[in-house]
C-alpha cells in the first residue's frame, strides 16, 4: 500500500507545463521499494523515474506554497512550506527532551522554499536552503504525522474516531454492587497499581481504596501517588471536623445536595478524595452521595433537549465569599473570570465538565437570561435536578475508616446527608490537568499498543486499513508522538 503513496513538490509544477495524468505507469516491479519520487524545484526527476501508481498528480490550490500529498484511495492533502518548517522535529527545531519547539515560527519566511522534497516509504524528507534564515539541513516527517495532523483537507475527521467518553461507563445507584475498588498497597507499591486506580477513575468517575491506615500520614501518602495536592484557601491536605473555620458549608453538619466543588474557580479542582478517620459510631449520619453528573446529563439530552440545551450554553455565576478567619481576615472574594454553563462541552461536542453547585450559585440575572429565558432556565434546573435527586441516580454509601473515596470533580457530583456527633475527615484536591497527565503516562507505559488510548489506537488503526500507513517506531517516546 505504501508504494501508492506519492508527495508532489507543488512548486515543482509552477515550474513545468501542466501535466497530464495519462503518463504511463511503471510495471509494479519496476517500481523503486524505498524512494518513491524525488522532487527538487530545480533539478526534477525524469517523468520515466517518477512512478505514479493509480492515483493521479491533482494540481496544487497555490502551487508555489507548498506539497501535495496524495493517499492510496485517492485522497489528497496539502502541506504548506511554512507549516512543514513550522513543525519539523530536528533537533534545531524541536528539543527532543523537552519536546518543546525551538524554531522562532513568526521569523520563517513567508515565502520560504525548500531545495528539494523527495519521499520513502517512511515519509517525506525536506531539504531547506542555506539562507539568511539558517544554515541548510534536512527535515524528516513520517506519513503517519503528515495523516494525522493533515489540514487542508484533514484526512482522518473526528467522526472516523471513537468519542473520547466512549471509554467511560456511566452508572446508577446499582453500581453498589460492584464498586470500583483497588487496594491501599498496590496502589503504594507499584506504578500498575496507581494505573489500576486511575483507569478505574477515568471509567467510572469515581473509585474506593480500601486497606487504608486509618491516619492522616498514610492517606495524604496514597493522594500524592497520584500528583501533588492543590492548595487552596481551605489548606492543602485537610483534617477537619464540623466548624466554620473556612466559612464554608462544607465545613457544617447540614445536608449537602449533589454538587460539584470549587465551582468558583476559573480551573475546578480535578479529583477530590475523602477518608474518614473518626470510628462510624462516632457520629449519627453524615452519609456519603455520589452521582454520575455525565450519565444525568446524556439523560437530560435524552428527555428534556429544551433544557439540556439551556444549561449547555447559559453561564452560570458562581463565588465563594465567606467571611474572612484569622489566618485571612480579608475575607475570600473567589469569582472565576468566565462564567461557564452547567454542562460544557469541547469544541468535538464532547462532554468534559459538569459544574454545578447550587449553594454557590451567584445571582441570575441580567441579558444572559432576558424576559422569558429566567422561567426557562427554572424549568431546565428543575429538571436537571430532577435527575440528580431521584433514586436511581444516587449512590449512597457509609464511609469507613480505612476505605477512601476519590472521585472526578468535573464529571461525579458529590454530597452528604446531614449528621450529629463527631466526624473527623481528611483529604485533598488533585489539578485535573496533573490527574491527566499521569494518567496518560501510566497509559502509555502499560497500556500496550495505542497506550491505552481509545482514541489512540482508533486512529492508527484508520491510518492502517484505509491508507496502509504504519507506525514505523516514531510512536512512543519519541518526538512524533502526539495527541489528538
Ligand atoms: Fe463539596
Amino acid at each position: 500500500m505504501l508504494s501508492r503513496l506519492v508527495v508532489r513538490a507543488s512548486r515543482a509544477a509552477a515550474a513545468r507545463p501542466p501535466r497530464t495524468a495519462t503518463r504511463a505507469i511503471p510495471p509494479a516491479a519496476a517500481r523503486p521499494r524505498r524512494r518513491l519520487l524525488s522532487t527538487t524545484p530545480h533539478r526534477l526527476a525524469p517523468a520515466t523515474t517518477a512512478p505514479r501508481a493509480g492515483p493521479r498528480l491533482v494540481e496544487a490550490s497555490n502551487p508555489v506554497k507548498g506539497i501535495t500529498v496524495q493517499l492510496p484511495g485517492g485522497s489528497t492533502t496539502s502541506f504548506s512550506y511554512v507549516w512543514l518548517r513550522d513543525h519539523c522535529r530536528e533537533e534545531r527545531s524541536y528539543h527532543p527532551a523537552t519536546r518543546q519547539r525551538l524554531v522562532d515560527t513568526p521569523k520563517i519566511p513567508a515565502d520560504y522554499r525548500p531545495d528539494a522534497v523527495r519521499s520513502d516509504e517512511r515519509g517525506i524528507y525536506v531539504t531547506w536552503p542555506n539562507s539568511s534564515f539558517e544554515s541548510t539541513y534536512e527535515s524528516f516527517f513520517p506519513w503517519s504525522f503528515l495523516a494525522e495532523h493533515a489540514y487542508n483537507p484533514p484526512v482522518v475527521r473526528q467522526a472516523d474516531l471513537p468519542s473520547a467518553n466512549s471509554s467511560k461507563v456511566f452508572w446508577t445507584r446499582e453500581i453498589a454492587h460492584d464498586m470500583p475498588t483497588v487496594t491501599y498497597d498496590e496502589v503504594m507499591s507499584t506504578e500498575k497499581g496507581v494505573y489500576e486506580w486511575l483507569k478505574r477513575i477515568n471509567t467510572f468517575g469515581f473509585s474506593l481504596c480500601s486497606g487504608i491506615p486509618g491516619t492522616p500520614e498514610a492517606t495524604e501518602a496514597l493522594i500524592r501517588r497520584i500528583a501533588f495536592i492543590r492548595d487552596t484557601h481551605y489548606g492543602g491536605f485537610w483534617d477537619f471536623t464540623a466548624n466554620l473555620e473556612h466559612g464554608d458549608l462544607a465545613y457544617s453538619e447540614v445536608r449537602l445536595e449533589a454538587h460539584t466543588d470549587t465551582t468558583y474557580f476559573t480551573d475546578p479542582c480535578g479529583l477530590q478524595l475523602f477518608h474518614l478517620l473518626s470510628p462510624s459510631s462516632s457520629h449519627k449520619g453524615g452519609h456519603n452521595l455520589l452521582v454520575d453528573g455525565f450519565r444525568a446529563a446524556s439523560l437530560l439530552e435524552a428527555t428534556n433537549p429544551a433544557a439540556h440545551a439551556l444549561l449547555s450554553t447559559v453561564p452560570v455565576p458562581s463565588h465563594a465569599s465567606g467571611s474572612g478567619s484569622a489566618s485571612l481576615p480579608s475575607g475570600v472574594h473567589l469569582r472565576p473570570l468566565v462564567r461557564v454553563p452547567v454542562l460544557n462541552y469541547d469544541e468535538h461536542g464532547e462532554l468534559v465538565m459538569v459544574r454545578w453547585n447550587g449553594d454557590d450559585r451567584g445571582v441570575v440575572g441580567g441579558e444572559a437570561f432576558e424576559g422569558a429565558k429566567m422561567d426557562e432556565w427554572y424549568e431546565a434546573l428543575r429538571a436537571w435536578e430532577g435527575i440528580l435527586r431521584s433514586d436511581e441516580a444516587q449512590l449512597w454509601s457509609q464511609m469507613e475508616v480505612g476505605t477512601a473515596v476519590i472521585f472526578d470533580n468535573l464529571r461525579v457530583l458529590h454530597g452528604r446527608s446531614a449528621f450529629t456527633g463527631e466526624r473527623r475527615l481528611c483529604g485533598a484536591y488533585v489539578n485535573g490537568d496533573d490527574y491527566r497527565s499521569r494518567l496518560r503516562g501510566l497509559e502509555r507505559q502499560f497500556g500496550g499498543h495505542g497506550g491505552g488510548d481509545a482514541r489512540r489506537a482508533a486512529l492508527d488503526g484508520v491510518l492502517r486499513e484505509r491508507f496502509g500507513i504504519l507506525r514505523r517506531g516514531e510512536g512512543k517516546g519519541t518526538v512524533w508522538e502526539d495527541y489528538l
